[in-house]
């Protein structure tokens, strides 16, 4: 296979900012076309990114030159889509959150095995070159063990960022996200964690809430605004991950990990995106890359396509693999069930 021909599904702004856009600057792939509920949506992306418009993700899927999908949909729709694709014979990248239940998420995975076709889960922040170094850090056993963590991922809310920048986003309500902060910004928290610390995430302990938030009409919004999760390894590491989108100075994106023999803080400071305190004083700092924002106009790649793109001609497995990220979602679903019970909740 030389190149490949991307269809992508759901034209809002991960579509136009990082999957359009990165798949135009990689030599190996070629946009074939654009579905979006919203048919001026995706008319749009032609004009900037080429390709046509479809009139039905079916067709779109069945399309027999098209070889990989994005779904770039609402939440709701990922499953649906990525397992029509995969039996349609195309790779799939999926952007996350994976899917809306863990049933759905292994019928995902079940899928991509039964097609024998990649399935990437977007979780782009295994990517970063900064979490890159920090992980190489840790597995080279410098610091000791992980003691504990803190992770969190605050903004002012997807209302700033969805292609419909109105407190009446689909990210507000129930039947189209079915999630809030917790696994829009924690899935990513959650995801970098089990990758940064390695080990199984054997029970967790969340709370989340409804804050402040409202629709236009005031009324609260239909999912969380804010949550707090306590994740415990099955080695004794125990840390945070925590989440808000209701932080409305600057973005915070950061994790600090406290090991036996010093402290790694990552995208803490502006300039030096990994620091390490060693137990004598000493520190060294890295400047190694900046934490994407969704509101940063000079964002550079988030390597998420470059690398779907090369599993697929190099038929290798990659970070993104779902059959990994599927264990994040567990971690997700179990939080969730944890905030709704009020009670730990153990992973087996
Ligand atoms: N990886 C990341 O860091 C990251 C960042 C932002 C968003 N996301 C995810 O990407 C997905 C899309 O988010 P967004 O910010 O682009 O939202 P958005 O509101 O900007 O755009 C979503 C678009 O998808 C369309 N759509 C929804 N369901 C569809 C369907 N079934 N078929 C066709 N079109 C459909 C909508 O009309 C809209 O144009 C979400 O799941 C979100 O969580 C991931």
């Amino acid at each position: 296979m030389s190149g490949l021909n991307i269809g992508i599904i759901g034209c809002g702004s991960i579509a136009r900012q990082r999957h359009a856009h990165e798949y135009k600057l990689n030599p190996n792939a070629t946009i074939v076309g654009f579905y979006d509920f919203d048919r001026s949506r995706a008319e749009s992306m032609t004009l900037d990114f080429g390709g046509k418009v479809f009139d039905t993700a079916e067709e779109l899927i069945s399309d027999s030159s098209i070889d990989a999908v994005s779904v770039c949909a609402a939440n709701k729709y990922h499953a649906e889509l990525t397992i029509d694709a995969l039996n349609a014979g195309k790779h799939v990248l999926c952007e996350k959150p994976m899917a809306i239940s863990l049933i759905e998420c292994e019928a995902m995975v079940n899928a991509a095995k039964k097609s024998g076709k990649h399935l990437l889960i977007d979780q782009n922040q295994r990517l970063n070159n900064t979490h890159i170094k920090a992980k190489q850090i840790l597995e080279s056993g410098e610091l000791g063990r992980v003691i504990t963590f803190q992770s969190t991922f605050s903004h002012k809310g997807p209302e700033s960022w969805s292609a419909d920048k109105s407190a009446n986003t689909w990210f507000f309500k129930k039947d189209a996200a079915s999630f809030g902060s917790l696994a829009d910004l924690g899935i990513h928290k959650i995801d970098l964690i089990r990758y940064l610390v390695g080990g199984k995430v054997k029970e967790v302990f969340s709370a989340m809430n409804t804050l402040h938030k409202t629709f236009p009409d005031g009324t609260p919004i239909e999912v969380d605004d804010n949550s707090v999760e306590i994740l415990t390894f099955d080695d004794g590491t125990m840390g945070t991950v925590t989440t808000s989108w209701t932080n409305y100075g600057e973005e915070n994106n950061s994790t600090i990990i406290y090991c036996e023999k010093g402290t790694m803080k990552i995208y803490l400071n502006p300039k030096y995106s990994l620091e390490i305190e060693y137990l004598d004083g000493k520190k060294t700092h890295y400047e190694i890359d900046r934490m994407q924002q969704n509101d940063d106009a000079q964002q550079t790649s988030s390597g998420a396509i470059d690398t779907f793109v090369s599993a697929i001609l190099e038929d290798k497995k990659t970070p993104l693999d779902a059959d990994d990220v599927i264990d994040s979602m567990r971690v997700v679903f179990a939080c969730l069930d944890s905030s709704e019970k009020r009670v730990p909740i153990s992973l087996t």
